[in-house]
């Protein structure tokens, strides 16, 4: 196991009713709610927090887009700098956190605020930031990371810092029974990728790591395949709720290497093409793992026995029925598993591997993908 050093500061509040809770949170009295194209104005959860916070001086900032916008961030934080917000409450999926996190940054931030996320510019302060958490699914609601995109230059980018952990996050399961099912799948493919990405590279007998990392796995494998077909069972909601968020909360993480490669590939294909961004890693995963075969068959011969039961095989024959077994959960939650089904042609890949070269990456466990292995791996995304 490699050296580390751990602290994840959020507070949880998990279950039924929980969202009642937020004015006993809430450590100050001017308020900016943040959320996205009116889905919690359908179903309820508006209602439910402005009924909890009675009593504060509440502003209001929505139209968050999927993929939230840097420019939309930005007109929120002019409005945040102007009445001197003291407190950042995001009411949304991963989108409306991850923009409350930026505005959290960029509010306090001197200089040109995209900086943040194209030369990692050091954060030094930024407002305090609660959420209340709609969509399972990216793990933002427990973790010190937020993506944002740049819609004229195509970019999608990310930054950290442990300044944006948010205070506290309230998880109800109830109130994802009004999620579409597209986002339910997306929710679950990419929560069951996040947890690949940290678990399948190559073994460094971390015992603790490696154990609850299969153990969400198949937690995300057997509730997901349920949940389509038992949309209103709160177990199996609170469950995947449960676990997509430690998929992402750098748990287990911890001390092992990680191969976030089909994220970054990802992210172009999205800025690129608008894929959602689950649809991005469903395509690419598999054909990182079947690239990549040599070095991760150890992990894939491994997940293949504790996730999907493949116990009687070769360990060369475990691995390659993992990666298909992946494919298999990916097409029956709903997603697309190769670029052509999304009308995109070879032609088109330079576009996607370009953000490679421009940001200078070696992705990969082994810091081995440059842009031409980048583009093989795509090639096998047609
Ligand atoms: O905008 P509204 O009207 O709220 O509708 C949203 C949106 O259209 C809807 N929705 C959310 N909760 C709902 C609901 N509809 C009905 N009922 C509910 N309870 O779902 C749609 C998608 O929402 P979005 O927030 O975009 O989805 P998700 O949570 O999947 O977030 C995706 C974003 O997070 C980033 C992604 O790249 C993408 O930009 N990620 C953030 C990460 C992080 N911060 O750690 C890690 C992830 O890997 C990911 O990159
Ligand atoms: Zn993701």
């Amino acid at each position: 196991m490699n050296n580390f050093e751990f602290a994840n500061p959020v507070r949880i509040v998990f279950g039924k009713g929980m969202i009642a809770r937020l004015s006993n949170l809430v450590p100050a009295n001017k308020v900016l709610m943040v959320y996205g194209g009116g889905s919690i104005k359908r179903n309820g959860v508006y209602k439910q927090v402005k009924a909890a916070l009675q009593g504060f001086d509440v502003y209001e900032f929505g139209g968050i887009e999927a993929n939230p916008q840097y420019h939309t961030c930005m007109k929120a934080v002019e409005l945040i700098k102007k009445e001197k917000i003291q407190f950042l409450l995001a009411v949304g999926g991963g989108s409306v956190i991850d923009a409350t996190k930026f505005m959290a940054a960029a509010s306090c931030f001197k200089g040109d605020t995209w900086d943040i996320l194209e030369k990692g510019a050091e954060i030094k302060a930024a407002l305090p930031l609660g959420v209340i958490l709609t969509l399972p699914a990216t793990g933002s609601e427990m973790n010190e990371r937020a993506v944002i995109s740049k819609a004229e230059t195509r970019q999608k980018l990310n930054f950290m810092t442990p300044l944006i952990f948010p205070k506290f996050s309230i998880l109800d399961p109830e109130v994802t029974y009004s999620l579409p099912a597209r986002q339910v799948a997306n929710g679950v493919v990419d929560s069951f990728i996040h947890v690949v990405e940290q678990y399948l590279t190559y073994p460094v007998n971390a015992k603790v790591q490696d154990g609850f990392a299969e153990c969400l796995m198949r937690v995300i494998y057997e509730e997901g395949l349920k949940v389509l077909k038992h949309p209103q069972d709160y177990d199996i909601r609170a469950n995947l709720m449960w676990a997509a968020t430690n998929a992402l909360n750098l748990w287990i993480g911890q001390g092992v290497p990680q191969d976030w490669s089909s994220h970054r590939m990802g992210y172009a294909l999205t800025a690129q093409f608008g894929l959602d961004h689950a649809q991005t890693l469903a395509i690419i995963l598999p054909a990182v793992m079947t690239y990549m075969f040599e070095t991760k068959k150890d992990k894939l011969a491994r997940m293949g026995a504790t996730v999907f039961g493949f116990t009687q095989d070769s360990k060369e024959e475990c691995a390659r029925k993992t990666i298909e077994a992946c494919k298999t959960f990916f097409k029956q939650m709903g997603l697309k598993t190769q670029l052509s089904e999304c009308g995109i042609t070879e032609k088109e890949l330079d576009a996607l591997t370009a953000p490679i070269d421009k940001m200078g990456w070696h992705l990969g466990e082994h810091h081995n993908i440059d842009s031409n292995v980048a583009h093989d791996i795509l090639m096998l995304c047609l």
